[in-house]
């Protein structure tokens, strides 16, 4: 019954989100010379982040994903990628630590260019253009000449894409990402912030066991699981032309892989069972993921899962839920139970960001820290009461010390978003909003583990 998959059989259906190019011979000449260029991952890695997310799915692993909104091309620093890395570095050390489980590293970076939007056009002061959808497709200035889609601008997402990716694999195992260095991840860190101080004690700790190991005749140096970490990149494939053309087969299995990065995901705005995204997912091996959000039915998501994961393979499919803090209790329990009915072998993983926007009195669009922190601990909750496995966390956030999300225990207010509002989409969690959340992240994960692991230190607030 199944149709015939290729690479461009999601051209034969609807596609949601697609730009007005108005060029479209340069567009098939870019997606041509982008079908020629080196990938930026290969399969084997792939293979290797659906093991370890198999992992999860079975209790045994936690997922960390975070990232950007949209990465841009005006902030392609050195800096900000390493600001980021750090930060994401001290919250899986301190999940690993707390939960005493293994934290699959997922950024949302290194491709994480193109934005589904609400409307195909934005109105300011009266005049209408068409919508900002990322820096892979047009400006963000709003001027009729910056908005329109622009092909070419697919080729210099590629190379960004390309130079993050380098200096990520860099960093993760040439030394920054050593467990002996744990310390020296605080250096951002405003001195004698409540989040400084906790995680000073956690790294103290960390020290102290490894000198243990170290008197007691262990090469601490000799080991790459403690000098080394697993990164891996993830963004959402909304521009399907531009994914086929990294779509290549492996060599060593003869499958399809996406090769424009590790994991990918399909938006809650293009999860349409007979429309183009699903159809390109399907045909391919990576791990993916699927947002859920409150018009997702328990019945279509038993459909989508047998579309995306048919021989119910562990760790290629992860459902990441996007509800809002008071609606999680509505929607979770069903779909986990129509999962679990089923005997679905899927990772959970809770995104708290997407479902908790508001515009402040100020017009920024923000979102509250106390309903993002609402949001992830009905998630656990949810699941500790359906006897299944909390198994991630996906968020947007920087290693810069930015004011987008208000509240924290630095306490930012509806005032403070104009101090630095840097994002060029969504608001994000800052360095130290961040690190908070880990640390609760690392409560919780204590708890469903029936408290079973290293005491934390004690911090007021939490
Ligand atoms: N390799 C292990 C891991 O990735 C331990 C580890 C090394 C680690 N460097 C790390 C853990 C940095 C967290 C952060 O889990
Ligand atoms: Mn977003």
């Amino acid at each position: 019954m199944t149709e015939r998959w290729s690479p461009e059989s999601w051209r034969s259906k609807p596609v949601q989100q697609v730009p007005d190019y108005p060029d479209q011979k340069a567009l098939a000449e870019v997606e041509a010379q982008l079908a020629t260029f080196p990938p930026l991952v290969f399969a084997g890695e792939a293979r290797n982040l659906k093991k370890s997310l198999a992992r999860v799915a079975a209790g045994e692993a936690f997922l960390l994903q975070g990232g950007d909104c949209a990465e841009s091309f005006a902030e392609h620093g050195a800096n900000n990628i390493r600001d980021f890395f750090r930060v994401l570095l001290q919250m899986a050390v301190v999940m690993t630590y707390a939960g005493a489980v293994p934290v699959v590293k997922v950024g949302r970076i290194a491709g994480q260019f193109a934005k589904p939007r609400s409307s195909p056009t934005e109105k300011i002061d009266g005049v209408e253009l068409p919508s900002y959808r990322g820096d892979i497709v047009n400006d963000t200035a709003f001027t009729p000449e910056a908005r329109i889609p622009n092909p070419h601008r697919q080729l210099d997402a590629y190379r960004q894409s390309a130079a993050t990716l380098n200096l990520l694999r860099a960093f993760a195992t040439g030394g920054f990402a050593n467990l002996g260095s744990v310390h020296q991840w605080m250096l951002g860190f405003v001195k004698d912030s409540p989040q400084s101080r906790r995680y000073k004690e956690l790294a103290d700790r960390i020290s102290e066991a490894l000198n243990f190991m170290r008197a007691c005749g262990l090469d601490l140096e000799s080991h790459p699981e403690l000098r080394a970490t697993d990164f891996y990149t993830s963004h959402e494939a909304l521009l399907l032309g531009y994914e086929q053309a990294f779509t290549r087969v492996d060599s060593t299995t003869g499958d399809w892989y996406a090769t424009s990065g590790h994991f990918i995901w399909i938006g809650d705005r293009t999860r349409q069972l007979d429309h183009g995204h699903v159809e390109y997912f399907r045909g391919i091996k990576n791990p993916i993921g699927l947002k859920c959000g409150p018009s997702l039915k328990p019945d279509e998501l038993l459909k989508l899962i047998d579309i995306l994961n048919p021989d119910n393979e562990p760790g290629r499919l992860t459902l990441i839920s996007r509800f809002g803090a008071d609606k999680v209790g509505d929607h979770l329990p069903n779909l986990i139970r129509a999962v679990q009915r089923e005997g679905r072998k899927v990772v959970w993983s809770c995104d708290p960001m997407h479902g908790n926007t508001i515009t402040s009195t100020s017009g920024y669009k923000t979102r509250p820290f106390d309903r993002i922190i609402a949001e992830v601990r009905a998630f656990f909750a949810v699941h500790a009461a359906e006897g299944t496995h909390a198994g991630g966390i996906h968020l947007e956030m920087t290693g810069q010390d930015v004011t987008e999300c208000i509240g924290g225990a630095r306490a930012i207010t509806d005032e403070d978003l104009n101090d630095r509002y840097h994002t060029v989409c969504d608001p994000r969690l800052n360095a130290e909003q961040s690190i908070d959340m880990a640390f609760l992240i690392a409560e919780l994960l204590k708890q469903q583990r029936g408290g079973k692991s290293a005491p934390m230190p004690a911090v007021a607030g939490f």
